[in-house]
């Protein structure tokens, strides 16, 4: 059993469509490939952010999260632990690529001198990428192509990407990458770099995610599933270390702005038989909840 992959260049749309939204029903998480981000700018968007973790720590933290900051943006260290209390470390990047009101450069890092040329290709590239997918999981709830994304917020949906890097780890037991966890935001958009360690839950089964050199990895978050009523899945999953190779992934996180309430599409909403499964929620306070493992219904 392996992970949906769903090749975008296939001149057929509604066959693409079709594996798209089926994808999104039984797994919430696929790869798309031939996806129209071309290969060149991929290999350099991790060229520059593997060049970035490579620096001296002086010059990343030039980048580094402030320590009173109530953002996630910067560069950070982390230390967690999963639920079996194993220590889980990575180091990580986070800064907004999209809308242009929503980013800081002061959290871009300065080098690699074209990192920030390369991210701005990206957020272009990605957005429209993202918008066709969110189209095609609009018109698979039988909905207008432009319901999720409007739902999600229209022109004030965030692009934030996230460099995650895992070092080399001899002990598998003892540390895991990425804890267990579904997506908090919308939908999400993840390269990686050769070393393999993302893993997906399906069916009581932990499933290693073989993606390709220039494959993106879809992975649909609690946002969508919530707004989908419950139609989209959010995938579980986690990430592994490599016993002997570094690991860099490049999650972009597409979501509301803080303010925005969400909630299951109102076009959805007709009916007895359809009554929502989940209620509104402001996408700070849902974020909040589920960092503190509050209830949510
Ligand atoms: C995550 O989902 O938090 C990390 C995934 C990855 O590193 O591949
Ligand atoms: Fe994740």
């Amino acid at each position: 059993m392996d992970v949906p992959i769903v090749d975008l260049s296939n001149p057929n749309e509604d066959l693409v469509a079709r594996a798209v939204v089926k994808a999104s029903e039984e797994w919430g998480i696929f790869q798309v490939v031939n996806h129209g981000i071309p290969p060149e700018l991929m290999r350099r968007l991790k060229e520059v952010g593997t060049e970035f973790f490579e620096l001296p720590e002086t010059e990343k933290e030039a980048v580094a999260k402030p320590e009173d900051s109530m953002d996630v943006e910067g560069y950070r260290t982390k230390y967690q632990k999963d639920l079996e209390g194993r220590n889980a470390w990575v180091d990580h990047l986070f800064h907004r690529i999209w809308p242009p009101s929503r980013v800081s450069y002061r959290f871009w890092p300065k080098l690699p001198m074209d990192y920030r040329e390369v991210h701005e290709d990206y957020a272009k590239h990605l957005k429209k990428l993202s918008e066709k997918i969110m189209e095609w999981l609009s018109e698979g709830l039988g909905l207008r192509r432009e319901a999720l994304i409007e739902g999600l917020g229209g022109e004030t949906v965030e692009y934030l990407m996230k460099i995650n890097y895992y070092p080399p780890c001899h002990d598998q037991d003892l540390v895991i990458g990425a804890p267990d966890h579904t997506d908090v935001n919308g939908i999400t958009f993840l390269v990686a770099n050769e070393a393999l360690g993302l893993q997906a839950f399906k069916d009581n089964h932990w499933i290693d995610v073989k993606y390709t050199t220039s494959g993106i990895i879809v992975i649909v978050g609690d946002q969508f599933h919530r707004m989908s009523n419950g139609k989209y899945m959010s995938a579980k999953h986690r990430a592994t270390m490599d016993k002997e190779k570094t690991r860099i992934s490049w999650p972009v996180f597409v979501e509301s702005s803080l303010d925005h309430e969400f909630a299951p599409l109102r076009e959805l909403i007709t009916g007895e038989d359809n009554a929502p499964k989940f209620k509104p929620y402001v996408y700070k306070d849902f974020k909040f909840r589920k960092l503190k493992k509050l209830p949510l219904d």
